[in-house]
């Protein structure tokens, strides 16, 4: 049985794991320290409050007294760290906090933990510290050139790499200087329920659903290679049941697709659920592109394969339709974001009212 704290369980991916590690791991304890940033939801694990094996905390990474205050009180064993700033275009219009959360805050995560854990008395032998980073690390690829390995060097290219790239190195330096018992994994782009709307699925499934320009940056045939969040979280599970401590894994969805393709699957299956409005092809909208556009991202998922049996489950075409239908059946989730921060952020990003 494992105590785990998550990091940035209010997020994204974060969301998803801890309802995957509760649902095949009940009798694990899960504890998420979240600082519920414009990108946190502390609606999407209302559902999991009854639980008693299930805690909240609403506080920041980089507090590292509060965290090697919760390692002590719970006993903790492992630590998921999910909680970044994570979204490239912020990254470019405003890099500071990027700094701060994800470099630093990633330090006083890893400072906390050689302290309860290394440091006093040497009190948690079995401990594990997952960091979950991305395959932007690695900078970007030409089309026809080979897919990114663990050995890949890194060649970040916005702040937000850069950000990820650095405390990637710092989770390497407290493993091979201080002993740590440290796993890594870089993942490609997902895609599923929970996904705050200003990545490119959800904020065109939104703008689906409203009716309203999809824009496309560029001339739409930058490529990223689709991941489906569950595959993800089964990835790092296995990860921490049987991956080699001190070592990194790359996880993808063997799904390579340009911007335009993955645009054009949603309007295709948005013209079957909404035949009224279609073709919804025509909401398609060029815009400037984003500085520095990383062309290309591929993973070779080879090692996690062979060493932990990893495999995709989730075919593109039929997840891109349940994560439609969950944004439909969901709106009480998504609607009371589309106010406020979300507005202006729009606004400054793409220009419109
Ligand atoms: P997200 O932006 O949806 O969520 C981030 C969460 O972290 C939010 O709940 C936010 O409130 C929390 N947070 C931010 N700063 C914090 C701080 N200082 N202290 C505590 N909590 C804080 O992100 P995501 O898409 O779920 O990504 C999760 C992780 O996976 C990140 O580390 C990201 O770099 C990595 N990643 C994401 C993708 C992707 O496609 N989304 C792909 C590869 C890697
Ligand atoms: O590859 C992993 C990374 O994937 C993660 O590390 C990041 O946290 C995550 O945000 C994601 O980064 P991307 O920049 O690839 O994701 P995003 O959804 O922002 O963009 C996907 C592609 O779509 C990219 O080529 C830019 C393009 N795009 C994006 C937006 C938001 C558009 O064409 N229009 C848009 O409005």
């Amino acid at each position: 049985m494992r105590s785990m704290l998550i990091t940035g369980g209010a997020g994204f991916i974060g969301a998803n794991f801890v309802h995957y590690w509760l649902a095949h791991h009940p009798q694990d304890r899960v504890v998420v320290l979240d600082a519920l940033t414009y990108a946190g939801n502390h609606a999407s694990l209302r559902s999991l409050e009854v639980r008693d094996t299930f805690r909240f905390v609403h506080g920041n990474i980089r507090d590292q007294q509060l965290v090697e205050r919760l390692l002590r009180e719970e006993r903790l064993d492992t630590i998921v760290h999910f909680a970044a700033e994570s979204h490239v275009d912020r990254s470019i219009l405003g890099p500071d906090a990027f700094i701060e959360t994800n470099i630093l805050g990633t330090h006083a995560l890893l400072k906390a933990a050689r302290q309860v854990w290394l440091e006093a008395g040497g009190s948690m032998p079995h401990h594990r510290f997952h960091h979950v980073s991305t395959d932007e690390v690695y900078g970007s690829l030409g089309i026809g050139g080979q897919s990114f390995t663990e050995i890949t060097p890194y060649s970040p290219n916005s702040p937000y790499a850069a950000s990820k790239a650095a405390s990637d190195h710092l989770v390497r330096a407290y493993r091979q200087t201080y002993g740590l018992n440290t796993t890594l994994s870089n993942c490609s782009n997902n895609y599923g329920p929970y996904q705050f709307p200003e990545k490119l699925i959800p904020l065109c499934i939104i703008n689906l659903l409203k009716q309203e320009p999809l824009p496309i940056y560029g001339d739409g045939k930058n490529i990223r290679d689709w991941l489906h969040v569950a595959d993800h979280c089964r990835g790092i599970e296995l990860i921490l049941e049987n991956g080699k401590p001190g070592c990194s894994y790359n996880i993808g969805g063997n799904n390579e697709r340009t911007n335009l393709q993955v645009v054009s699957a949603l309007c295709a299956i948005m013209d079957e659920l909404n035949p009224e409005f279609a073709p919804h092809q025509r909401l398609v909208k060029f815009v400037t592109d984003r500085p520095g556009h990383d062309r290309r991202y591929a993973i070779n998922s080879r090692k996690i394969t062979s060493e932990l049996g990893y495999r995709p489950t989730h075919e593109f075409m039929i997840g891109l339709r349940e994560t439609i239908e969950w944004y439909i059946n969901n709106k009480s989730w998504w609607q009371p974001i589309l106010s406020g921060e979300y507005k202006d952020w729009m606004k400054l990003q793409y220009g419109e009212g």
